[in-house]
């Protein structure tokens, strides 16, 4: 995947986006944002926002900045903000590139984003920065299987990628020894657990 054919596969998708993924993914939004355990006054970055389809989880007293580098998506995001756009800010921005200074965030987010963006280890990098010390990262992926057939399968339809805008083959071993996070927590999320919801303390 390179930044070019995720924006381009985020425009073709952005309209059906909800119908597609809306409920298959939904019940890892609501479990990362109930393990967030916001506090008032909290300040939430989620990256790769979408179309927003996690912001109607977060409490009202909390600010939420959510970013995303599909204009497209983020324009279906904006347009379901109605009177809350002075408590949910949203930003056309890399994930692997972030625009804030360090610490500037409690908590820190990424709902299917990793097996997205081109560089998952700089996206994690920008995500610990970003977080204050302390402070909590979660990420939800699908991760595939780092051997036997299942895993083979992943790797033979990888060639695919650019055209359903995530990465098929996506080990989770892979995923953990690059992100470098701390004591990680580990859930099945959604049918049959096949995605994991993980959440780490920032050190
Ligand atoms: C599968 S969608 C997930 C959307 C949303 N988080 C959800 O729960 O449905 C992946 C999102 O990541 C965004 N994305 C991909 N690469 C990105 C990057 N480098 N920086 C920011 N967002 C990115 C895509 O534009 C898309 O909106």
């Amino acid at each position: 995947m390179d930044e070019q054919s995720v924006v381009t596969a985020y425009k073709r998708m952005a309209k059906s986006y909800d119908r597609v993924f809306g409920a298959v993914f939904e019940p890892g939004r609501q479990l990362a944002v109930s393990k967030m355990g916001c506090k008032p006054g909290d300040r939430i970055l989620e990256v790769g926002v979408g179309t927003g389809l996690s912001l109607v989880h977060y409490p009202e007293d909390v600010k939420v900045t959510g970013i995303d580098v599909s204009p497209h998506m983020l324009e279906q995001a904006r347009a379901r903000l109605n009177g809350d756009a002075h408590r949910i800010s949203l930003e056309l921005m890399d994930a692997q590139a972030l625009e804030y200074a360090d610490n500037s965030f409690d908590k820190v987010v990424a709902m299917y984003v990793a097996s997205v963006v081109p560089d998952p280890a700089a996206m994690m990098r920008e995500m610990k920065r970003v977080c204050r010390p302390g402070g909590d990262l979660f990420v939800i992926n699908h991760f595939s299987r780092d051997d036997g057939p299942i895993a083979a399968c992943e790797r033979m339809i990888s060639p695919i990628s650019k055209l359903v805008g995530f990465r098929t083959s996506f080990p989770l071993g892979e995923f953990l020894s690059t992100a470098e996070l701390d004591s990680v927590d580990i859930e099945p999320v959604n049918l049959f657990g096949y995605w994991k919801l993980l959440h780490a303390r920032n050190v």
